[in-house]
């Protein structure tokens, strides 16, 4: 197999397009064990993994935490809120003390953008991003496209929507760099207050109309309004913001044909998207969930694997 030449997955920035198709295609090898009855492989043994937390997660979290178990990895869960960070530890002094007990790879989620970059240059052990406030979200961005590559046949050339809170998200920028590279269109939709000016610098579309918007997609990804993150009132109300960029049955029915609906979680039911559409037969959003372990088994394999080098 191929060299996959990185120490660290710290965002889609820094990753070639031949990059992410190696990590599709060992997800797609992944996959096929995790519909095994034994659904192990001892590819990480001897590997020991810390997931390091400072924001809450479940799909992120609990999707690492099997994708390394599967592979036989020893795994150490760490919360901000449950340790001694409380008491004025820096993050370079948590890293480490972790580090010291023999640990290999960490994966870390944090509130502050580049957190990651900032430790993978502090510390000697493999980083992964698993989100790092607004910044970036890669592992979401992978599973994201592999999904859209397993629900369409191909990323390149499909028409991407990406509709809601593009402002707060690190999803939305992950995932544009990584379907951009890809050679898939995107298009972004919502409030004007929530898709900032310089997003259009980095080549997609902008439709205020999501209408108009889902008349041109084949996936549409509806991201979450994120309410924790807002030192301001962006759009009047939750009701408002439904009626204009929540993706609805009316809606699906006036565009007349199938359309592959995604949703990074968690939801916001009855805001972003109704619970008709994100149970509706065209929605992947557990398909996400399941493949989300599969590309992050991948990532972690072709880390580890060029770490031995
Ligand atoms: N999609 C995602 O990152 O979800 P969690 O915040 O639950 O990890």
């Amino acid at each position: 197999m191929a060299e996959f030449g990185h120490k660290h997955l710290l965002g889609i920035k820094g990753l070639k397009a031949a990059d992410m198709e190696q990590i599709f295609e060992t997800a797609d090898e992944f996959l096929g064990v995790l519909n095994r009855p034994i659904k192990k492989v001892p590819s990480l043994r001897d590997v020991t993994v810390a997931n390091v937390f400072f924001e809450p997660s479940t799909r992120t979290r609990l999707s690492f935490e099997l994708a390394e178990k599967r592979l036989s990895a020893d795994v150490v869960n760490f919360s901000a809120s449950s340790s001694s960070v409380s008491k004025g530890e820096t993050l370079t002094d948590t890293i480490n003390n972790i580090l010291a007990m023999k640990v290999d790879m960490v994966v870390l989620r944090h509130p502050h953008p580049g957190a990651a970059h900032f430790l993978s240059r502090n510390v000697h052990a493999s980083i992964i991003n698993a989100g790092d406030g607004t910044h970036e979200h890669p592992t979401q961005a992978l599973l994201d496209a592999y999904s859209i590559r397993r629900s369409l046949g191909a990323v390149e050339g499909k028409k991407v929507l990406i509709v809601g809170d593009i402002r707060h998200s690190r999803v939305a920028l992950s995932n544009i760099l990584c379907l951009k590279a890809l050679g898939a269109e995107v298009m972004l939709c919502g409030p004007a207050t929530l898709i900032p000016p310089p997003v259009s610098q980095l080549g997609v579309l902008v439709e205020w109309d999501l209408d108009k918007a889902l008349e041109w997609c084949d996936a549409a990804n509806m991201l979450r309004v994120q309410h924790e993150r807002m030192d301001m009132k962006y759009f009047p109300s939750a009701r408002e913001y439904s009626r204009q960029f929540g993706l609805t049955r009316e809606r699906l029915e006036r565009r007349g044909r199938p359309l592959t609906i995604m949703h990074p979680g968690p939801i916001n039911r009855g805001v972003e998207i109704t619970t008709e559409v994100a149970d509706h037969e065209q929605s992947i959003i557990l398909e996400q969930v399941e493949n989300g372990v599969a590309v992050r088994m991948a990532v972690l394999y072709l880390l580890a694997a060029q770490n031995k080098n």
